[in-house]
């Protein structure tokens, strides 16, 4: 990793001063570095230890990718906070943020153009137009309040998991191109996505500090598992009030605290975290047939902490 975060600065250079300056306030607060870590590990995995320079570029353009949505669901969600401090659009503003995120975007698909990594390029633009479809199916079911579970799993899979199963199908093809490999870490990381995404919307019904705001999700009328579960359980009366506060009451922050309060006593909560599970254990079955190692170890350490972690 920390090898991987001297080359990840590199990616980011411009001769743009304020680009420049923009760039080093995002590498200066950095994430959990999940993705890359998925990158290495799937890699390591599957060529027992053996990673490439195709390995770390891999990596390189997932983080820059993944750091350029970031920037735009910021706009986007109209959140002023990430990862502790102020997000780009809070301080820059919305103009700078859109294309300081296509710049990202540009340097990521770049680094794979120059080295001539086709195959790899391939795997991410799929993932980069999901994601695009993903926010915009969100928004689209927002409107409507319409959404049920399978749409949210569709809307979770598109703008989350995929960029994760690109992280563990990238780190297989790094190594391993054109392998059966591939294909089961696809599986593996869109799984994992899944729950990864789950927990972060559990994150937005707590109080505790992640880095960024929690409670925003109903103010954005962003429809996640917890409410669809006690929408569908409920009586019609409380489901008429619940569309009403999330349509008509949903920046009044008052009614938005009774949502959630409702949400947690309707066990939304709890039917969340077992639908986490039921995705973090798929995921796991399908690491049995890798022979053991102490990579093979790391990775399970990591899914672990996608439902454990606290931030
Ligand atoms: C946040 O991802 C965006 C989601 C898909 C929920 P992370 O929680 O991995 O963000 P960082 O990179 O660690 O800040
Ligand atoms: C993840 O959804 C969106 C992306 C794929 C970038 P959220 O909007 O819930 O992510 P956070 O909570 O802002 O990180
Ligand atoms: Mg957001
Ligand atoms: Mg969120």
């Amino acid at each position: 990793m920390e090898l991987f975060e001297k080359k990840f600065r590199l990616s980011m250079s411009s001769r743009v001063a304020l680009l420049n300056r923009i760039t080093h306030y995002i590498v200066n607060r950095k994430g959990k570095q999940m993705r890359p870590m998925f990158v290495f590990l799937t890699a390591k995995v599957i060529s027992n230890g053996q990673v490439s320079e195709r390995t770390y570029r891999g990596a390189s353009v997932l983080e820059l990718i993944h750091t350029a949505t970031l920037v735009h669901d910021d706009v986007v969600d109209e959140s002023d906070r990430r990862r502790g401090f102020f997000s780009i659009n809070a301080l820059w503003k919305n103009k700078i943020a859109v294309l300081v995120g296509d710049f990202l975007l540009s340097k990521g698909l770049l680094l794979c153009i120059d080295n001539n990594d086709f195959d790899l390029l391939k795997i991410i633009s799929v993932a980069v137009r999901e994601m695009s479809e993903g926010e915009l199916l969100q928004i689209e079911k927002a409107r409507n309040l319409d959404i049920t579970e399978a749409v949210y799993y569709e809307i979770i899979r598109q703008k989350t998991a995929t960029l994760i199963a690109a992280c563990c199908s990238l780190g297989a093809a790094s190594v391993k191109p054109l392998s059966e490999e591939v294909e089961t870490m696809r599986q593996f990381g869109e799984l994992i996505g899944m729950a990864f995404q789950i927990k972060d919307d559990l994150f937005d019904y707590g109080t505790q500090q992640i880095g960024k705001p929690t409670g925003i999700d109903i103010k954005e009328q962003k429809m996640t598992l917890p409410l669809i579960y006690v929408l569908n359980q409920c009586s019609k009366k409380e489901k008429s009030w619940l569309i009403n506060s999330i349509k008509n009451h949903n920046k009044d922050s008052k009614r938005v605290k009774e949502v959630i309060a409702f949400v947690k006593t309707n066990g939304g909560l709890d039917y969340a975290v077992s639908q986490m599970k039921a995705f973090q254990e798929q995921a796991l079955q399908l690491l049995e047939p890798f022979p053991e190692s102490a990579y093979k170890k790391s990775l399970i350490l990591m899914v672990n902490y996608v439902i454990e972690r606290n931030k």
